[in-house]
């Protein structure tokens, strides 16, 4: 089903700021195991970057002293078209080896990054609804505004499909390549409406690098050429940000 968003109300997120990138990171893990904690079939949208990572070392290290995520089903939110579960830059290999093969969790979904993209994305769709829908998404935002690999001028009405990244994209992703391994020039992404569609999203940005970014998301009306702008027409968006990224905000 696709829920009409543009024509919606706008709100503010809560906006939680901290010191540092350390206290962004405790809270949100907080959140996640919260969520977990008092839900009873919790589905967690994921996402990629290098900003969730310590999120995920918290959780990993939630997981040893004993919390449960057998429970938990996820799904991420993207991943490059062209290379296999298997490579090591893809988002499949970076969830197993930062947090899926660490916990004991029931399923953990990543979109296939080979064959038939419309088929692949449809069927994305269909997973994450027969789950019962996402109920806390975990966001970063890039320094161009992307939500996801939704790049600027992404419609918001946009569901999970193939896109082409820009060459900022490409260039902010390119160390986690080998040297002379090309980042690839298309992904496959769950769609802004996708996103907008889980019942809760908890962002996070920290650094100064992200300022501009959360300027774009919640400083001006939105629009498609910033795609995190649309977080505007959700309702329970809670940013859990640093100050330098916060600057953005003033
Ligand atoms: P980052 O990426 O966490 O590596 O800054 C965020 C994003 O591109 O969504």
């Amino acid at each position: 089903m696709t829920r009409r968003i543009t024509d919606g109300a706008r709100h503010r997120p809560q906006i939680t700021m901290l010191d540092s990138a350390e206290q962004v990171t405790h809270a949100a893990a907080r959140r996640i195991l919260d969520y977990i904690a008092t839900t009873p079939d919790p589905v967690l949208g994921l996402a990629t970057g290098r900003t969730p990572l310590a999120v995920y070392a918290a959780l990993v290290g939630a997981r040893r002293r004993g919390v449960s995520f057998a429970a938990v089903t996820s799904f991420n939110l993207d991943e490059y078209r062209g290379l296999a579960a298997d490579h090591p830059a893809s988002f499949a290999a970076y969830m197993r080896r930062e947090l899926v093969d660490h916990i004991d969790i029931r399923q953990g979904h990543v979109p296939s990054g080979l064959g038939n993209a419309e088929a692949i994305a449809t069927d994305y769709e269909c997973q994450i609804a027969a789950a019962g829908g996402i109920g806390l998404q975990l966001l970063g935002i890039g320094v161009n505004g992307h939500i996801g690999f939704n790049e600027p001028g992404s419609p918001f009405d946009s569901r999970t499909r193939k896109v082409r990244l820009t060459e900022a994209t490409q260039r902010a992703n390119d160390a986690d390549f080998p040297p002379g391994t090309p980042v690839p020039d298309e992904a496959i992404t769950m769609g802004i409406a996708t996103i907008l569609s889980a019942r809760q999203i908890l962002l996070l940005a920290t650094g100064r690098a992200k300022r501009d970014a959360l300027r774009c998301a919640f400083g001006v009306s939105p629009d498609p050429s910033c795609p995190a702008s649309a977080l505007q027409y959700h309702p329970h968006v809670v940013l859990i940000c640093d100050r330098a990224a916060a600057e953005g905000l003033a």
